[in-house]
């Protein structure tokens, strides 16, 4: 296993099925369910400073990354509107890391545009952690539903889990497949012809020999430990009247309460708009909420991590 300290989190690729283990086994220390203390973990990383560089919106991502870098000691610079920054003097991109990676010790960044988090790794000689790069990655969202599945199974090996929705463009189900592959995992694809997993991930798949089925609507008989549903990614459609015609086809309503007595157990990497009925919510198999919580424990034990403090 390579060692984390100073390492970027670029690519779910870039980790091997051990790293991964030991990503989630280290998150656990930070997680109440698992460690109950009365001192905190502030002099872990207390004295380095996170820059956060959101050249995109978040809510989940952004927060739990300012949260996690707090609760372990770390300061905090960064921006969420590089229109207020000198990009809107026309600085560019390479000098905007060159400099954040002057003051800082790690940086995290969203991007709408694929690559940008490697490009920023090209410049910068402090860790990068890509928190989302277009259509392209998001590794820690990856690593906290490895986290989310793990701690509510159990296991991760011999489990069954869907993907729905948005399987064209959704990054979280491309780098979630991927990280599953390398587990004794069947998915199970449920999509419109025009929003199914592209080939590409297929093809790694049926290379790696993971079981796989793929379906056009929800099953009926549904056979599942996990559900992991998706928003339609408006953002990335060129033609808007194609989102228009794809939006509404797999929006969980009241009746999907059934496969949650049935012990599916449903997540969404959120923000939701309407493909999850807020009625769901109540439900003790509806973990959305919970899923995005782990995030604060995968995101602290990868600061600490990748800063050497662990
Ligand atoms: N899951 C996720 O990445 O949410 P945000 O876009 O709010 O960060």
């Amino acid at each position: 296993m390579k060692t984390f300290k100073g390492r970027d989190i670029i690519d779910i690729n870039d980790f091997s099925r051990e790293e991964l283990l030991y990503v989630l086994s280290e998150a656990k220390r930070f997680d109440p369910t698992f460690v109950k203390r009365d001192r905190s973990n502030y002099e872990i990383a207390q004295g380095k400073i996170a820059a956060v560089l959101f050249f995109e919106q978040s809510t989940r991502t952004e927060q739990s990354f300012r949260s996690a870098s707090q609760k372990i000691g770390m300061g905090i610079i960064g921006f969420n509107d590089p229109e207020s920054t000198s990009i809107h003097k026309g600085e560019s991109f390479r000098d905007t890391i060159r400099i954040m990676n002057a003051y800082a010790d790690v940086l995290i960044m969203r991007h709408p545009e694929s690559g940008a988090a490697k490009e920023a790794a090209e410049v910068a000689d402090i860790p990068v952690i890509n928190a989302g790069d277009g259509p392209n990655q998001h590794p820690t969202q990856t690593m906290l539903d490895l986290y989310t599945i793990m701690k509510e199974a159990g296991k991760i090996d011999g489990i069954k889990v869907a993907l729905m929705g948005d399987l064209k463009y959704g990054r979280t189900v491309h780098a979630l497949s991927l990280a599953l592959s390398q587990f004794k995992v069947k998915q199970i694809f449920i999509s419109h012809p025009k929003l199914k997993m592209p080939e590409e991930f297929l093809k790694i798949l049926k290379e790696r020999r993971v079981e796989f089925e793929e379906f056009e609507k929800l099953p009926d008989d549904l056979d599942a430990d996990f559900l992991y549903q998706t928003r339609v990614q408006k953002e990335r459609f060129d033609d808007l009247k194609e989102y228009e015609k794809v939006k509404d086809l797999f929006v969980l309503g009241a009746p999907f309460r059934k496969y949650l007595d049935k012990g599916v157990k449903l997540m969404h990497p959120l923000p939701r708009v309407n493909e999850i009925d807020p009625a769901l919510d109540s439900h003790e198999n509806a973990i959305y909420f919970k899923q995005a919580k782990n995030g604060l424990y995968i995101r602290e034990a990868l600061l600490a991590l990748v800063l050497g403090r662990l």
